[in-house]
């Protein structure tokens, strides 16, 4: 298992990054070299671009949002990403392009031709090896991440969005599941931390035996 690149997808509140956690220290437990990482915010940029028009109150155009979802990717894929492969380390990523086309694309009404473009230009054409979606229902998203939004950490201008926003972006990931089947795994995230991970563990090993 050298050199991969691993994203994790889902909606707000889906456990993939309580998942991403336990994947990674599987693998370090069993003597792999990973870098775990996200986005928005993996690079320095990143996590000031992400403070300046993610974790901000102020008002962000649709357009500039897509845009810098964009810059933050292009700084993060030729910095950190594309360099830790080429060491044949294990990348592993809390969300990636797919999110922008999820999120955008579906939820915004950005046009697909017009996020597959911008995608393509970000990331010049650079794809995971695998993608994990975890598939929960929007009413259990926004329940789960319900006490995050009252909170100070973690809470972003993402968090207010409406259950019908979140729909759209679920039934988005899930066209992208079908389109893509062998790079998009989907995994039922309604189950307990301890059956999900052991179902991220199995896909992993068969993808990478
Ligand atoms: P995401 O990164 O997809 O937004 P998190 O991993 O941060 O999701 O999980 C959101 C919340 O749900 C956290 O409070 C987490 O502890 C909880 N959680 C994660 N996975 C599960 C699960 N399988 N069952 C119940 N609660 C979970
Ligand atoms: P984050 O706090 O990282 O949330 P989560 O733990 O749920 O991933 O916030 C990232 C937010 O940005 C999340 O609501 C999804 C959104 N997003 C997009 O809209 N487009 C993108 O391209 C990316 C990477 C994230």
């Amino acid at each position: 298992m050298k050199g991969k690149f691993i994203t994790f997808e889902g909606i707000d509140g889906s456990g993939k990054s309580t998942q991403l956690r336990l994947l990674a220290s599987y693998l370090v437990e069993r003597g792999k070299d990973v870098l775990t990482t996200r986005e928005p915010g993996g690079t320095p940029l990143g996590r000031r671009l992400r403070e300046a028009f993610l974790e901000t109150e102020e008002t962000v155009s649709p357009l500039a949002e897509l845009l810098l979802f964009a810059a933050d990717r292009a700084q993060h894929v030729e910095f950190l990403i594309k360099p830790a492969v080429a060491e044949g380390r294990v990348v592993i990523s809390d969300r990636y392009a797919d999110a922008t086309a999820a999120y955008q694309g579906a939820g915004r009404g950005f046009k697909r031709e017009t996020v597959a473009r911008i995608i393509q230009l970000a990331t010049g054409g650079l794809k995971p090896d695998l993608t994990l979606f975890f598939d929960i229902p929007v009413e259990l998203a926004i329940a789960r991440t319900g006490s995050r939004n009252n909170s100070e950490a973690g809470a972003n201008r993402m968090d207010g969005e409406s259950a019908e926003f979140y729909a759209r972006v679920r039934d988005e990931y899930l066209a992208i599941a079908r389109s893509d089947p062998r790079r998009f795994k989907v995994i039922d995230g309604a189950g307990s931390i301890e059956d999900i991970h052991s179902k991220v563990t199995e896909i992993v090993s068969r993808r990478f035996r």
